[in-house]
């Protein structure tokens, strides 16, 4: 039905193989639910009658990621009974909205490149990618309305953030407000939202208790910041191979990254070259975008993002100290261990 994407090998796949855990059976029970979740997930995202339109709904899917979201949905579901109805159902939610601001992401971004694959805007075109993009948030509100109604409304509430954060991020900071702490809004929007959210739909369709819920979704909120720390200083450093998006998308697109930001804050006496280079267009050029990613690995704004992104991870484990130590809580611990050490 759909056309098969060109592969990428050699990009890592799930993530829970690689959080080493050693609590074999609940890693099996992991794996098959993450399985279940996937076959509906493709479905799914596959399944509009016309095939031209599967093709475009379908491509990003098909071409893989990470699915650190349904992981998140069925970690958080832990936390209450995991075998209540809806719970891979709101793990295919949690991705479909993710793929979904993808598509509209690499439009925002000028992407040609995604999960080692061509992007949809750059194949369909944009016009073509919004309606993608728009069609599987359709298609997650769908499945959405067979949640509990407080899963419902996190779910709403989610997709007015994630918007919102991306809005933000397109206006910039107001006058007189500090780029960095506009850039933390931002985040909290386009990324940390859906994280949290991913835990929380788990625990709330699995019946966990309120104080749980609120311990998760804190954590995801800490984590998600991490998590696009950790984005914004691998679109810095890794190649195309691992993270399966063109390297230096960023500097080319303009986004205000928080090493960008911090180089542009920064003391005058250090990163001059490089600040001169950000205030022309660090992609004005193919030498001055090569130039500017050697510039940023010698640069101590690279130590400093980590800095910033180890402290959210503690605050993240933090929440962690207020539920019970059931595995999928060791598995919360390492993921931000993961987080800390992303190389896709
Ligand atoms: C990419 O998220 C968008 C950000 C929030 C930085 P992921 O890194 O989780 O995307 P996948 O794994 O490629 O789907
Ligand atoms: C975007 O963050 C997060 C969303 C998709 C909403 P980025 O712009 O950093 O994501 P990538 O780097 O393109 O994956
Ligand atoms: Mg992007
Ligand atoms: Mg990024």
């Amino acid at each position: 039905m759909c056309e098969a994407p060109i592969s990428a090998p050699g990009r890592p796949a799930g993530i829970l193989g690689q959080l080493g855990l050693h609590e074999a059976e609940f890693e099996t029970g992991m794996h098959e639910a993450l399985a279940v979740a996937e076959k509906w997930l493709q479905d799914c995202a596959h399944d509009a009658p016309d095939p031209r339109i599967a093709a475009l709904t379908g491509h990003l899917a098909a071409a893989g990621g990470k699915r650190l979201r349904p992981l998140l949905v069925l970690l958080g579901a832990e936390f209450g009974d995991p075998w209540q109805d809806g719970v891979i159902q709101a793990a295919v939610i949690a991705e479909l909205v993710h793929i979904s601001s993808l598509y509209h992401d690499d439009i925002m971004d000028g992407a040609t490149t995604r999960h080692g694959v061509v992007s949809a805007n750059a194949r369909w075109g944009d016009r073509a990618a919004v309606l993608g993009g728009d069609w599987l948030l359709a298609r997650a509100a769908r499945l959405a309305a067979g949640l509990v109604p407080a899963a419902i409304d996190l779910n709403a509430r989610t997709a007015d953030r994630l918007v919102s954060g991306q809005l933000c991020e397109l206006t910039g900071p107001a006058p007189g407000e500090d780029p960095v702490a506009h850039y933390y809004e931002v985040t909290a929007g386009k990324t940390a939202a859906l994280l949290a959210m991913s835990l929380g739909l788990g625990a709330l369709q699995a019946g966990a208790p309120a104080s749980r819920v609120a311990a998760l979704t804190g954590y995801g909120e800490q984590l998600g910041i991490a998590f696009q720390i950790a984005d914004d200083l691998l679109d810095l450093s890794a190649p195309a191979e691992l993270t399966g998006k063109e390297q230096g998308k960023d500097l080319l697109a303009g986004v205000p990254s928080l090493p960008v930001l911090l180089v542009r804050a920064g003391d005058d006496t250090v990163d001059g070259e490089l600040r001169a280079l950000l205030a022309d267009g660090a992609g004005a050029s193919p030498a001055a975008h090569r130039r500017a990613l050697e510039l940023f690995r010698r640069s101590p704004v690279t130590a400093e993002a980590e800095e910033l992104m180890h402290r959210r991870l503690e605050r993240a484990r933090a929440f962690l100290g207020e539920l019970p130590p059931l595995p999928a809580r060791r598995a919360l611990t390492a993921l931000c261990d993961f987080v800390a050490r992303r190389t896709a």
